[in-house]
């Protein structure tokens, strides 16, 4: 690891908006805000909205801005990356934020049933090969990890440049009837399909990948849909 993300995985360790659970279920049983995340940590009854992947976390940065009247939780595995959300959210004392470390494959250990109103999937590893598609944050198996703890209509947001996984989502959303309320294989000229709410959203708040891809030309493409 260099220096950088070291120390940033160190400091990670120090603020008290992020939770580093073990990751071995069996410790992480008695995770102590399981199902207890409004009254233990936010101390209100807000919808609480998850990042998945969520790298930076510039979702759960900018959407906490916007929406102070909802908590937001950025999940990613990468302490080191966390680490620019969590200062932020430090920084500019923002109480409707906070971060889990740890894989999102193990999600029903830290959360309860109804406890999440919403998920942002932003440009989560598209795994392109055959036989690796248990392992997309949209495919069914981790949908049914999602529905333990959702509440119901829960709503689930794919954004990603990659046209794989969006026609993948596009698949799950058919064949297991998630109503679909809306989708574009073209976010940025997608406007009047999108409607100027949600389009100021997918395209005024954009991830650092978002950033990359967008520099290299590719569309960017959105599903949402309830699980
Ligand atoms: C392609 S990056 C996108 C990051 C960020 N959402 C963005 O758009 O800049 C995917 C992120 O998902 C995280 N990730 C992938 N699979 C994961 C899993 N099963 N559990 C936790 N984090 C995961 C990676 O660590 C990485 O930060």
């Amino acid at each position: 690891m260099g220096h950088n993300k070291l120390t940033r995985f160190a400091e990670v360790a120090t603020f008290n908006n992020v939770f580093q659970p073990t990751g071995n279920l069996e410790e992480d049983k008695n995770f102590p805000l399981k199902g207890k995340w409004h009254e233990e940590y936010f101390k209100n009854n807000n919808p609480i909205v998850l990042e998945l992947g969520c790298g930076k976390g510039e979702y759960t940065i900018g959407l906490a801005r916007r929406f102070p009247n909802k908590n937001f939780i950025g999940m990613d595995i990468k302490g080191a990356r966390l680490w620019r959300g969590a200062k932020t959210a430090f920084e500019e004392k923002m109480s409707n934020v906070a971060f889990v470390r740890n894989r999102i494959d193990f999600i029903e250990q830290y959360f309860g049933k109804d406890e999440v109103s919403e998920i942002w999937v932003p440009f989560s590893d598209p795994y392109p090969r055959k036989g690796k598609a248990e392992k997309r944050l949209v495919s069914a198996s981790f949908v049914k990890r999602y529905r333990n703890l959702a509440k119901p209509g829960c709503i689930v947001h794919l954004k990603t440049d990659n046209e794989g996984l969006y026609q993948f989502c596009m698949e799950q959303v058919e064949e297991h009837k998630y109503p679909l309320l809306v989708n574009s294989d073209d976010v940025y000229n997608d406007a009047e399909k999108l409607g100027a709410e949600r389009y100021a959203l997918l395209t005024e708040i954009q991830t650092y990948y978002e950033k990359q891809f967008l520099k290299e030309g590719k569309k960017i493409h959105y599903v949402e849909f309830v699980i």
